[in-house]
């Protein structure tokens, strides 16, 4: 990679170097980090490396720094290694907290009215495919037209964007409404916007949503802008969303029985509403009315929690955050289920029938897919900090 910037000054001591760049920004380095870092110890990006941490010397110290007839630093240690470092792949990995914040997630927020971003199925690896994962990380929402209705479709679509996600639902999940309902999707009832799987520990990262059939009246799909009614939230309420982002409480799924589309679980969570990175930055949701368990909190704040979560929910269900839109058969909701919200309306089979498919991707692979095709077709962002999700 050619950077344009170049070093202008460098100065040592036994703590580390510092580097003033040619654009202004001054770099600090770390004796650990460096020695760390050293390419002797191997290829790092890959995790092949030969080098290992634990044998470092805690006391370590540089004696010596310099540009050499190369152009590239070259540092000595105290333990007599002597290490050589291309300025342009220090720059692009300098630690300092102005260079991560420089690499921040480039999103958008959407709400009523704000129209989706919207594609033809694309092949892979081309531009429309680059075009549809920026879109669904940038907006938490794409709509794909012509899906083919058979699972292949489906699967077609679901490769675009990473390795399809086995759990106790399968690998596809048939939404029809059932006499029998085990799982409120398959009754006609409306459902409230909602992330999918609060209870796992690493719910849903990206969920595919394909309507198969519909010909009912009603059954409008709903989505909300998760990280848009957070940042709303946090600035008129600072102290209600404080709790939503510290204090843990139980999501709960269990299903004593199989049944023909699902195994038996008991699934149990405990995890924050709301989930902010290191930075302050809202990085994932976790909001299912019908799956918080009784909540454990201490008394104490047990009112102020409950206030600031009914206020939360109030905003997620305003239609003025609420996208709502018909599915039709051939089309497909890619959404980022730990940011947009989905629901719909309620709906009646009367001569009708709805089926839609769902499938979901981990959001690693998802990112990891979208960071690669960055690459592949020489777009810049492979290393913005992207939204981790709620790990919490
Ligand atoms: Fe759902």
């Amino acid at each position: 990679m050619e950077f344009e910037v170049a070093p202008t000054t460098l100065e040592f001591g036994e703590t580390g170097i510092a580097i003033r760049w040619s654009n202004g920004h001054r770099s600090r380095f770390h004796t650990l980090w460096l020695r760390d870092n050293c390419t002797s110890g191997g290829d790092k990006r890959g995790a092949h490396r030969t080098a290992l941490i634990s044998d470092l010397d805690p006391n370590l110290v540089v004696y010596d720094a310099h540009l050499n007839d190369d152009g590239d630093v070259e540092v000595s240690f105290s333990d007599g290694h002597v290490s050589t470092f291309d300025p342009g792949w220090l720059l692009a990995n300098c630690p300092e907290p102005e260079t991560r914040l420089g690499r921040s997630r480039r999103i958008a927020h959407f709400r009523a009215g704000t129209p989706l971003r919207e594609f033809s199925l694309p092949s892979a690896g081309g531009d429309e495919h680059g075009d549809l994962l920026d879109a669904v990380k940038e907006w938490g929402v794409a709509l794909v037209h012509d899906v083919p209705g058979d699972e292949a479709g489906t699967e077609q679509l679901a490769a675009l964007i990473g390795k399809v996600r086995d759990s106790d639902f399968g690998r596809l999940f048939d939404i029809v409404v059932e006499p029998d309902a085990w799982e409120s999707s398959q009754s006609t009832e409306a459902q409230d916007p909602h992330t999918d799987d609060p209870y796992r520990y690493s719910p849903s990262g990206t969920s595919i949503l394909h309507c198969v059939e519909v010909s009912t009246t009603g059954g409008d799909s709903l989505l909300v802008d998760g990280f848009a009614v957070a940042e709303q939230f946090r600035d008129d309420d600072p102290d209600g969303f404080e709790l939503l982002s510290t204090v843990s409480v139980p999501f709960v799924r269990h299903r004593a029985e199989s049944v023909d589309q699902g195994e038996d679980v008991h699934l149990v969570a405990d995890a924050t509403v709301i989930a902010v990175d290191r930075d302050d930055e809202i990085c994932g949701i976790r909001f299912h009315q019908r799956a918080f368990g009784p909540f454990d909190i201490n008394p104490a704040i047990m009112g102020d929690y409950y206030r600031a979560l009914i206020e939360f929910g109030r905003r997620i269900n305003d239609p003025v955050n609420t996208i709502q839109l018909r599915l039709e058969p051939g089309q497909a909701l890619v959404y980022d289920n730990q940011r947009a919200l989905h629901g719909r309306t309620a709906f009646s089979i009367a001569g009708g029938r709805r089926h839609v498919r769902l499938c979901t991707i981990d959001r690693d692979q998802f990112h990891s897919r979208l960071r690669r095709l960055r690459e592949e077709l020489e777009r810049p962002g492979a290393d913005e900090r992207l939204a981790v999700g709620n790990l919490s």
